[in-house]
């Protein structure tokens, strides 16, 4: 796949899309966020990982309310990893002087609707409600899984972070490869290495990528303006996904204190961590990342380092600290500005080659 040379790009045509800019889907912004990319041409996302099939069927009908333009439903295809008591207790006693400053009680009960893979409910879901898209991050689902994603005639996408990660999605048969730098805000899709040392940046891996896989390559990663989107195509990449620049969008409806850290925040202030889920992720470096990591052996398998943080993030966000939330933000965020998502979709694609 070489680059593109009209604003119609290969991705574009395929999803039937006007602007070849994709909302990377984000857990947190729901359907106000990716209606409104849609809306203004490009392809909004929905992340339906921290979602229950109910919650997503009325976002999906929140968009289709809004908008009747192409969406993609984002799911996660992590192995959930077998119960390990004793990795948790070592992860809560790493945990317990933070519990004791915040005046929590360690047995806290904990709350929160974790992570789940793709299965069999959500495959009935996507039949039953058949987005142009679905996209994909740790690799794919079971063959039977995404043959019933096809046979629902979707569109699927899926992270790659290496180009072996790109072919082994080529082979499946995936519409587009997701090239992910290690620019990217948020968590690694990476799913055949598990060393976040060697992650590649998007300037080295979209091309490598592109040279490898005869499918359209969505570059992602530190893309937050017209040039980044300009780079990107000038790299190989048919589309751009971009995730951090549109949390800034009100639409995105982030708390105070995450808006608050994302526009302070400055190239400098983002670092790679496992310790708010048990995966690589790009975070702003809170004070949670800076005393238990920001790389910790201590960290239970992804997503079981999550809940033993949650008492701890609702007591810090309830005095406006944003010290234990995921706060998830790419390497360019100091780039990004307040404004609407259609405008923001609109800038970035002044960036597409005419
Ligand atoms: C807040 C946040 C949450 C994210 N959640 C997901 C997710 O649920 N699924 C997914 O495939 N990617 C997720 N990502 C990664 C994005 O798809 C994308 O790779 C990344 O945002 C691109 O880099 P950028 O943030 O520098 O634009 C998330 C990124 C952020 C910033």
């Amino acid at each position: 796949m070489t680059g593109e040379t009209t604003g119609q790009t290969d991705f574009a045509r395929l999803v039937g899309i006007t602007v070849p800019i994709v909302q990377a889907p984000m857990v947190g912004p729901k359907a106000p966020l990716a209606a409104a990319v849609s809306a203004a041409g490009g392809l909004g996302s929905l992340a339906c990982a921290a979602l229950t099939p109910d919650q997503i069927r009325a976002e999906v009908a929140e968009i289709r309310r809004r908008t009747d333009a192409p969406f993609n439903l984002n799911f996660f295809c992590h192995e959930p990893p077998a119960p390990d008591a004793g990795r948790e207790a070592a992860w809560r006693r790493a945990l317990t002087p933070f519990y004791e400053e915040l005046g929590l009680a360690p047995e806290t009960p904990v709350t929160m609707a974790n992570r789940m893979p793709f299965d069999d409910a959500m495959a009935d879901l996507v039949a039953e409600l058949r987005p142009r898209v679905v996209s994909l991050h740790f690799g794919l689902p079971t063959e039977p899984l995404l043959r019933r994603v096809r046979a629902a005639g979707c569109l699927i996408l899926s992270s790659a972070t290496t180009v072996r990660e790109a072919r082994w999605l080529a082979e499946r048969g995936v519409d587009a490869v997701i090239a992910q730098g290690a620019e990217a805000g948020g968590h690694r899709g990476m799913f055949l290495t598990d060393a976040a040392a060697s992650q590649v940046g998007t300037v080295a891996l979209v091309p490598q990528i592109a040279d490898a896989v005869d499918v359209p390559v969505i570059a992602a990663g530190g893309i937050a303006d017209p040039r980044g989107v300009a780079a990107a195509f000038a790299l190989g990449a048919s589309a751009v996904q971009v995730g951090t620049a549109f949390l800034r969008c009100p639409e995105a409806g982030i708390s105070a204190p995450y808006r608050a850290a994302l526009s302070a925040a400055r190239d400098e202030d983002t670092v790679l961590t496992n310790v708010l889920t048990g995966r690589p992720a790009r975070s702003l470096l809170t004070r949670a990342v800076r005393e238990l990591g920001p790389l910790s052996a201590l960290a239970p398998a992804f997503p079981s380092a999550a809940p033993a943080l949650q008492p701890l993030r609702i007591a810090a966000e309830a005095q406006g600290s944003g010290d234990f939330s995921p706060l998830w933000s790419g390497q360019a965020v100091g780039l990004s500005r307040e404004r609407a998502a259609a405008e923001l979709t609109c800038l970035l694609a002044g960036g597409v080659p005419k």
